[in-house]
């Protein structure tokens, strides 16, 4: 067999043309667009191309995006004040602070001051707490952009077995709640599983988000099989690949997405849609009282 390819940049297209329409929607209805505010904190070359690149897009749908730049000396409490004034200005639908964060800065406690309501990474443990229990609430976008991409390949969840190969709190854990709650049987496994390959070759869908060149060989992968590669590694050659190796796993696979352009496009295509959920989500609280 070899794997269809699922591709991520035209969906993501798809997606931002569906949030473009939501954007005009939401204008109608309140007199003003979803804000969405970008904070980073420092020079770091990709996370400069990574927030201007947020604030464009969030711009080409009609959203207000504005990027915040401080300097790498910024402290804490700094830090702590922006947000604060942000998570107070009701102009302000969603706030993404940019990681990793200089060392002074801890960033558990700059995620914690996020308003949950405003949290559009859905890094903030309430965030986390709603989507292990089923609440309605922000959900990171990576594992959101993966949820689309199986929804698109058709791909039915319930009853199969899911594998998810990496914990981090970013995208292994919240994409196994979200593949738990569309009624998959879900495994995690991390750099500590025994026998990784055979533990991989029991899924159906095989999520793989470890952050290692071409860790997953073809043999691991079971014949039909769905792969999603979150993975956006450099080989030794310098070249962009994920953390499976592609050519090999196409050969078992019933559909793959590429690296790039599967999952990477997706996950600003699902920040945009997270904006105007939050937007919403706060407007509609706030007239519930
Ligand atoms: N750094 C790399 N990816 C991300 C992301 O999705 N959100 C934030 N806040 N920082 C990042």
């Amino acid at each position: 067999m070899t794997a269809s390819l699922l591709d991520g940049k035209a969906l993501a297209q798809k997606v931002r043309d569906e949030v473009r329409a939501d954007v005009s929607r939401f204008v109608a209805e309140h007199g003003r667009p979803p804000g969405l505010d970008v904070v980073l904190v420092g020079e770091d070359a990709a996370s400069v191309v990574y927030t201007r690149n947020k604030e464009k897009a969030s711009n080409e749908v009609g959203m207000r995006g504005r990027l915040h730049r401080l300097p790498a000396e910024t402290s804490e409490a700094e830090l702590l004040a922006r947000v604060a004034e942000l998570c107070a200005d009701e102009t302000v639908d969603g706030i993404l602070v940019q990681l990793p964060l200089p060392k002074q800065i801890r960033e558990d406690r700059v995620i914690e001051a996020i308003d949950p309501d405003k949290d559009v990474d859905g890094f903030h443990p309430i965030s986390a707490g709603r989507l292990a229990t089923g609440k309605p609430g922000l959900v990171p976008c990576t594992p959101s952009g993966c949820m689309r991409l199986l929804a698109e390949a058709g791909v039915k969840l319930e009853g199969a077995r899911a594998v998810v190969v990496g914990r981090s709190n970013i995208v292994g854990k919240p994409m196994a709640q979200l593949l738990l709650a569309a009624n998959a049987t879900v495994t995690m496994a991390h750099s500590r599983t025994k026998d990784l390959a055979s533990v991989c070759r029991e899924a159906d869908v095989l999520v793989v988000a470890v952050g290692r060149a071409r860790m997953v060989r073809g043999d691991w992968v079971k014949p039909g099989a769905v792969v999603i590669d979150v993975g956006m590694n450099r080989d030794e050659a310098g070249k962009l690949c994920g953390d499976v190796n592609t050519e090999e796993a196409r050969e078992k696979a019933s559909f793959i997405t590429p690296v790039p352009g599967g999952v990477g496009p997706m996950t600003i295509a699902y920040l945009l849609e997270n904006t105007v959920r939050a937007a919403r989500m706060r407007l509609g609280k706030k007239k519930g009282g």
